[in-house]
């Protein structure tokens, strides 16, 4: 079983999930469907995937009871307009409704620069959302730590979660003692970095041997061991399964170290203090 997290709103989230990043909504139905039978609990989306009627079904479909699943999706401004706590309200019921749920248990910004409006705006919008039961917890997505405290300086609300690019060759190390020190949860997206050259390390492919497991199992392992929820993405059944089954062997403070040197700096998406959806 996979272990939860406790967040600063006092709920829980499985510190491992199914991410469906770049899964096309009608694979979105398939993947889903595999991980819910394969023991994930927890599916991250989002409105600007594209797959939230597929994940919403594959939901449905899989008969678990709504309280034993961990729904994220995350906040887009694709229409250009000037937003409100009305417009914010009405993006939410648009994904709820599209994943055929009545509440959400993580509702996210996206991206802080995707706003075209203030995001301390549009937070306080969230924590209505919460105050009224309709999201559980709320957080934000590639905030950078400046952007973090303007955030809990002007509304004293400080974020569960924020969901960041992490992955062994882009360990975050600010990044994470920031959260660390204001109690906020970091959650990896990418934690296999995409499945690129990072799989094919030969220091992870050392580690990786001496334990028996797969490069990305090492990867994803010491994400866990770092305190980092994840949420590793895969359309392939048997990787699915193999990213799930982490909870049965250990790094030593060996493999650790080796993993630490690792850090290159190496980051494959879009810079957050540059990033503007244009
Ligand atoms: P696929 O979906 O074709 O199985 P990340 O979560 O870091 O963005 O990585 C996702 C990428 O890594 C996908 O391209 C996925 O491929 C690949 N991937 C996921 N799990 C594994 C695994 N256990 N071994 C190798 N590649 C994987």
């Amino acid at each position: 079983p996979v272990p939860d997290v406790t967040l600063n709103d006092g709920n829980t989230i499985p510190q491992l999930g199914f991410g469906v990043w770049q899964v096309p909504d009608d694979e979105s139905y398939t993947a889903v469907t595999s991980a819910l039978s394969i023991g994930y609990r927890s599916i991250d989306t989002a409105a600007i995937y594209g797959n939230e009627v597929g994940t919403g079904r594959a939901i449905a479909d899989s008969g678990i009871a709504r309280d034993e699943l961990f729904v994220t999706t995350k906040l887009w401004n694709g229409s250009g307009e000037t937003w409100t706590a009305d417009t914010v309200r009405r993006e939410f019921d648009a994904s709820l409704d599209r994943l055929g749920l009545d509440y959400l248990d993580l509702y996210l910004i996206h991206w802080p620069r995707a706003m075209r409006e203030d995001y301390v705006a549009i937070w306080r919008a969230f924590t209505e959302l919460r105050a009224e039961g309709r999201v559980r917890s709320i957080g934000v997505s590639n905030f950078q730590p400046a952007q973090l405290s303007r955030v809990i300086d002007e509304t004293s609300v400080v974020p569960a979660i924020n969901q960041i690019e992490v992955h062994p060759d882009f360990a975050q190390p600010q990044l994470r003692a920031f959260h660390a020190d204001h109690g906020i949860v970091t959650e990896a997206w990418s934690p296999l970095g995409q499945g690129g050259a990072l799989l094919d390390d030969p220091v992870l492919a050392r580690i990786a041997e001496k334990h028996q497991r797969s490069t990305a199992q090492v990867a994803l392992r010491w994400h866990l061991q770092l305190g980092n929820v994840i949420i590793p993405k895969s359309v392939t059944p048997y990787r699915i399964r193999q990213n799930i089954e982490v909870f049965d062997f250990e790094l030593d403070s060996e493999d650790l170290a080796a993993i630490a040197d690792l850090d290159a700096g190496n980051r494959l998406g879009p810079d957050p203090d540059e990033f503007d959806m244009g």
